[in-house]
């Protein structure tokens, strides 16, 4: 076997909507564990996006530059078929609870099914990061909240001018439909 072969890759799937402290949490922790880890931030999420996929991948590019053994590139479509692709010999995902064990649980055993014998490592997250979650923290600046503290300080910048401008968009849809 070769070299690359040999390597052991893993994949931290997700939207990435944004990358919060939680994510680059777990990111970090799998770069010590793996050779190369390959962030793959999902195209066309069901969730309606507040960042496109080009701008959630240039926030994790940036977010994680200093780590030389990680990448990221997007996708889209099945998971497993990107794990083909990039020779992945796992699927890495936090946990930060009981629900998400529940669902990451099924999830694993589907991507388990569909390629057998990939496994996925669940890594527990921090325990000071728990209350993390992209769904809260696009929340929390959509009503005008601060999102210090969950995401990193340029983040933060790109959440606040995003909220900003989803504030103008449906205040300009409102002011159409009168
Ligand atoms: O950050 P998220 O939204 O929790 O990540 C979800 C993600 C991207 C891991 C999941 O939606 C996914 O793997 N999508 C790819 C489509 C797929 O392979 N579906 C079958 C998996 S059970």
């Amino acid at each position: 076997m070769s070299e690359v072969a040999h390597a052991r890759v893993a994949i931290i799937p997700g939207s990435f909507d944004p990358i919060t402290l939680g994510h680059m949490d777990m990111i970090r922790r799998a770069s010590r564990l793996f050779d190369e880890v390959v962030v793959a931030v999902l195209e066309n999420t069901s969730k309606k996006p507040w960042f496109d996929a080009e701008g959630r991948v240039m926030m994790v590019q940036h977010e994680t530059a200093d780590l030389p053994n990680v990448r990221c590139v997007r996708f889209s479509g099945l998971l497993v078929e990107l794990v083909e692709k990039e020779h992945a010999r796992v699927v890495v995902r936090g946990v930060r609870g009981g629900s998400d064990l529940e669902y990451e649980t099924v999830m694993a055993r589907m991507n388990a099914h569909l390629r057998p014998g990939l496994d996925t490592i669940f890594l527990p997250s921090s325990p000071d990061l728990t209350h993390i979650a992209s769904r809260l923290v696009r929340e929390i600046a959509s009503l005008g909240g601060s999102v210090e503290g969950l995401v990193s300080p340029k983040v933060a910048a790109a959440v606040r001018r995003r909220a900003d401008e989803r504030r103008a968009e449906s205040a300009a849809a409102a002011g159409g439909a009168e």
